[in-house]
């Protein structure tokens, strides 16, 4: 089904004490099955009646996503979990209880109120409260929950801006609603609590550490373990390319100087071939950059992963639009939000580069 082309409007929203009146219009548009971008605290969402199928349906088209990959369903408040979920075991009820509203996804046996178009026909619901005042005002505006992906075009980086959003879907999309920047950056942590241990299928602004420290050991599929850095990656061809960029994004891994001496040489090596290239960096690798005459994006601080978080996404895209051939990227570490960082870098990566063990001489 193609999109429906439409005009969409743009209005400013108030992230903390959003106007009852403009909730209001947003909440009319979803409920007549139409489509509306907002805020939450990870990533915009493009929402619709999560109850309403051809509003679901309206979703796919105008992201372009295939339509096997299911949709998150927002409820406003926690008690809200026992309308989608056919059933909420005391683990489920023990997680909502400590971290919601917030960016913690839980996948349950969904309940029959819940059509076959948002859980792509299976028999599974994942379902999250956010914390964002309008996410939650718009919710309980509409009165029903709201299915709602990231709000950009299918396997592109996420919005954590409303112009974001504008440049991926206007035309497609009734109202986006202008929050401001959200304040987590990367989206929800994916927990399936249908198996034992519950399995991390996408690590987000919830730590693992955090779940664990609740639930115990969780299980994770293969891409999210950390391997060491010896061990070899997925051939390019295997990753999953997601969050992506257009231009070329490849990604650097190692110990901290490898990484520095070996984006300095890429560097030297592609301006040799007459080749662009821009940098995304930590503030602490600024020093290491100095005489870079290319463009370089700084994504927060290292001794910091929140603000890496906050920022990646908006670099990534300011890097995409400079116009360079290729983006070249350093990974972050994998503790607390670097572990969300690090997968979105992965799948956004059309190559790894290993940087070498520390004490290698020429890594
Ligand atoms: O932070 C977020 O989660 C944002 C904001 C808008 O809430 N939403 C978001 O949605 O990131 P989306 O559609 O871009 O990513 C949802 C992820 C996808 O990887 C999807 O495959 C997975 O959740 N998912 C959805 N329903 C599922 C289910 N029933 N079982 C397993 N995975 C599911
Ligand atoms: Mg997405």
């Amino acid at each position: 089904m193609p999109p429906i082309e439409t005009e969409t409007e743009l209005i400013s929203i108030d992230p903390t004490h959003p106007e009852a009146a403009i909730i209001e219009r947003a909440a009319a548009v979803i409920r007549a099955g139409g489509l509306v971008a907002f805020p939450t605290e990870t990533v915009y969402g493009l929402g619709a009646d999560a109850l309403n199928p051809a509003a679901v349906r309206r979703i796919f088209a105008a992201k372009g996503r295939p339509a096997e990959d299911p949709i998150i369903v927002h409820v406003a408040s926690p008690a809200d979990l026992r309308l989608v979920a056919r059933a909420v075991p005391p683990l489920a009820a023990t997680l909502a209880g400590r971290f919601w509203p917030g960016p913690l996804t839980l996948v349950l046996p969904r309940a029959d109120l819940v059509p076959a178009e948002i859980t792509a026909g299976g028999g599974t619901v994942a379902v999250r409260c956010p914390a964002h005042p309008v996410a939650r005002a718009l919710i309980a505006a509409a009165g029903t929950p709201i299915g709602a992906p990231s709000a950009n075009r299918f396997s592109h980086t996420s919005p954590t801006a409303a112009r974001h959003v504008w440049e991926d879907l206007h035309g497609r999309i009734e109202l986006i609603l202008d929050g401001g920047p959200t304040p987590v950056g990367v989206e929800s942590t994916v927990l399936d609590l249908t198996r034992t241990p519950p399995v991390l299928l996408r690590p987000g602004g919830v730590s693992r550490e955090e779940l664990e420290a609740v639930i115990g050991p969780l299980g994770l599929p293969d891409e999210v373990e950390d391997s060491p850095a010896a061990a070899p990656l997925p051939s390019p061809g295997l990753l999953d390319r997601h969050y992506a960029p257009r231009t070329p994004l490849w990604l650097v891994t190692g110990p901290d100087e490898a990484i520095r001496r070996r984006l300095r040489r890429e560097h030297e090596s592609a301006a040799g071939r007459g080749e662009r290239i821009a940098l995304l960096i930590a503030a602490e690798d600024r020093p290491f950059v100095v005489d870079f005459p290319g463009v370089v994006g700084v994504a927060g601080r290292l001794a910091d992963l929140e603000s890496v978080a906050r920022d990646l996404y908006r670099v990534i895209r300011e890097l995409d639009a400079a116009g360079v051939d290729r983006i070249l990227a350093r990974e972050f570490p994998p503790a607390g939000l670097g572990l969300a960082i690090r997968d979105r870098l992965r799948r956004a990566a059309e190559r790894v580069l290993e940087a070498g063990e520390p004490g290698q001489p020429g890594a």
